[in-house]
């Protein structure tokens, strides 16, 4: 008898109507398009507008198409997992609050925070309860309302980031498809290069805080670039070589959309043509959890009953890792 593996068997996402361009960002700060695509590959990225709107109201989107796709009721869910760095609050979880707007009740559902490695995080997460047979449906989410903690005064972000939604089902296959293996990392020692200063228990919000912005999203751009070239390549790498797979076996690398010079960097590192990696980040720029499941929903159409995908993140922590999987329909 084949081993029973979680496997994605239905992929949905969402992403705001507003078209965010470089050249509207143009007006914004002293940036320009030539500057943002040559060294990002980012043209335009989506942002979610309406007072209260939120993570939430993206990720209850993609679900609902999820839902709706393979034809399930909210009640056939056992549980929800979301990934996202933008909460709706601190607390409750924004999985509780996605699940009470899509009508799921009474069963576990709780957030993973791991930055743009959440999705992967929360995947294998997921993976878990499934293979022990304690739970037969899963939903993982990865969705980030990116804008809210963006400062639009602030070249060396605001470019960069973009809001979205993705949302895949986890259920039980015994025909060798599905995820066959995940590694994932992380470093704290990161977290000085990429974080938000306040809002958390060390340095809970005051007047000065806000006036001092340090409620947005603070990066060491090249610091972070080094460790992410390097650290996705390298995983990536990692797991196909404890898979025994080589460039040639795989169909897609799934890679986090955070800089195109990164992606070609682990593309290359694991022997693999531009047309074998999965690429949106032109149109999205880095909607953080949500960046692998849009691709994933993008691409659903191309793929395959068993290709072999790759999917890879980096993200702040540092966090970092890949999954390797069989696609399953
Ligand atoms: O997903 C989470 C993980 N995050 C990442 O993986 C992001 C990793 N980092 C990066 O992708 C890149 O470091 C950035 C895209 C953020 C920056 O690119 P870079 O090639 O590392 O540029 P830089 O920060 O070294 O800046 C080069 C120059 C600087 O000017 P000087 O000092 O050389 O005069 C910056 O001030 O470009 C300037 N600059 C800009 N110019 C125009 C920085 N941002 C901008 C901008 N427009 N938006």
């Amino acid at each position: 008898m084949q081993q029973r593996y979680a496997a994605i068997t239905g992929v949905a996402g969402y992403v705001p109507d507003y078209v965010l361009t470089n050249h509207e960002l143009e007006k914004l700060v002293d940036t320009d398009n030539e500057w943002i695509s040559s060294r990002t590959g980012i043209s335009e990225r989506r942002i979610l507008k309406g007072k209260g709107k939120a993570t939430s109201d993206m990720a209850v989107e993609a679900v609902r198409l999820l839902l709706d796709k393979t034809n399930h009721l909210p009640t056939d869910i056992d549980m929800l997992i979301c990934a996202t760095v933008t909460p709706d609050m601190t607390f409750p979880s924004t999985a509780n609050v996605i699940c009470d707007k899509v009508g799921m009740r009474n069963i576990p559902s709780f957030d993973v925070g791991a930055a743009c490695s959440g999705f992967l995080y929360a995947l294998t997460i997921g993976k878990q309860f499934i293979e022990t047979q304690a739970c037969r449906r899963i939903i993982v989410v990865g969705a980030d309302k990116m804008s809210s903690i963006i400062d639009y005064e602030d070249r060396t972000t605001c470019v960069l980031f973009g809001d979205g939604a993705g949302a895949v089902l986890l259920e039980a296959r015994a025909d060798g498809t599905g995820i066959i293996d995940s590694i994932l990392k992380s470093d704290g020692a990161g977290r000085h290069f990429l974080h938000m200063k306040a809002g958390g228990s060390a340095n809970p919000p005051t007047r000065e805080t806000i006036i001092a912005k340090e409620h947005y999203v603070y990066q060491d751009g090249p610091q972070v670039f080094k460790f992410a070239v390097k650290g996705m390549a390298d995983v990536a790498a990692e797991v196909m070589e404890r898979n025994g797979l080589k460039g040639e076996d795989i169909a897609w690398l799934v890679p986090h959309q955070a800089n195109k010079r990164i992606i070609d960097a682990t593309a290359n590192r694991m022997g693999l043509p531009a047309e074998k990696v999965m690429l949106n980040i032109q149109k999205y720029g880095n909607t953080t959890a949500a960046t692998i499941p849009l691709c994933l929903w993008e691409w659903e159409k191309q793929l395959h009953k068993n290709d072999k995908l790759i999917l890879a993140a980096f993200g702040g922590g540092f966090t970092w890792g890949a999954t390797y999987l069989r696609w399953a329909y």
